[in-house]
C-alpha cells in the first residue's frame, strides 16, 4: 500500500479517541444482575427446639438452617467451641452429642431435638479442670489454643471409643481390644488439625490420661 494513502493520525489524536471510547463504554452501564431472592423473616422456616447443653436445658426457636455450631456460639453464647473451617475439615468445632464426638459445623441444630450436648465449657472450669484439660496444660498441648477445645472434646470421645473397644483404621485386629498406642491416638485424632503443630504434646497429654485411667 502506498504510504500516501494511509490516513495520518497523531499520537495525541489516538489518545483522545481512546479516552472517548472508554468514557462511552463506562457511561453505558450494564444491565443490573437480578438481585438474589432474600427470604423475608416471615418466610424463613423456623422450628422450636429443646437442647440440654452442659446439663442445662434450653428452649430455642431457630431458623432451620442454623448449624449446631452457630446455635451454640450465636444463640447460647458458648463461644468455647470454635469455628475453624465451617466445612468439616479441621475439627475445631468438635462437641459431644449423646456420648459421641461430632463436628458441630456439619449438622443442623434442629436434627438434635432433645439431645444432650457437652462442650468444652461443660468438661471443666479453670478451678476444676477435666483431667484432659489439666494434661494439655501440663504437656503444653497447645500454643494459640484455637484448636484446643475441639482437640479436648475429641480426646474425650477417643478415650471412650477405646474403652468401648471401637476399632480404628489402624487397628490390626478388628475383634481385639484396641491397643492404646501413639499410632492409634494419632489416627483417631487425625480429624483435629492444629496449625501450631502441637501434635506430639497432644499425644503425650492424652496418653497420660489414658494410662492413669487404665
Ligand atoms: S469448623 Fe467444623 S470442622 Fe472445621
Ligand atoms: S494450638 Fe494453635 S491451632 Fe492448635
Amino acid at each position: 500500500m502506498n504510504s500516501s494513502t494511509i490516513p495520518l493520525i497523531s499520537r495525541r489524536d489516538a489518545l483522545i479517541a481512546g479516552a472517548a471510547a472508554a468514557a462511552v463504554s463506562s457511561s453505558a452501564p450494564a444491565a443490573p444482575a437480578p438481585a438474589p431472592a432474600v427470604p423475608s423473616d416471615a418466610t424463613v422456616p423456623r422450628m422450636k427446639l429443646s437442647l440440654t447443653v452442659n446439663g442445662q436445658a434450653h428452649a430455642l426457636d431457630l431458623d432451620t438452617r442454623t448449624t449446631l455450631l452457630d446455635a451454640l456460639r450465636e444463640h447460647l453464647n458458648l463461644t468455647g467451641t470454635k469455628k475453624g473451617c465451617d466445612h468439616g475439615q479441621c475439627g475445631a468445632c468438635t462437641v459431644i452429642v449423646d456420648g459421641r464426638r461430632i463436628n458441630a459445623c456439619l449438622t443442623l441444630a434442629v436434627m438434635h431435638e432433645g439431645a444432650q450436648v457437652t462442650t468444652i465449657e461443660g468438661l471443666g472450669t479453670p478451678q476444676n479442670m477435666h483431667p484432659l484439660q489439666a494434661a494439655f496444660v501440663k504437656h503444653d498441648g497447645y500454643q494459640c489454643g484455637y484448636c484446643t477445645p475441639g482437640q479436648i472434646c475429641s480426646a474425650v470421645g477417643v478415650l471412650d471409643e477405646i474403652r468401648r473397644g471401637v476399632p480404628s483404621h489402624v487397628s490390626a485386629d478388628l475383634a481385639a481390644r484396641p491397643v492404646l498406642s501413639a499410632e492409634e491416638l494419632r489416627e483417631r485424632m487425625s480429624g483435629n488439625i492444629c496449625r501450631c503443630g502441637a501434635y506430639s504434646n497432644i499425644v503425650d497429654a492424652i496418653t497420660e490420661v489414658a494410662g492413669s485411667r487404665s
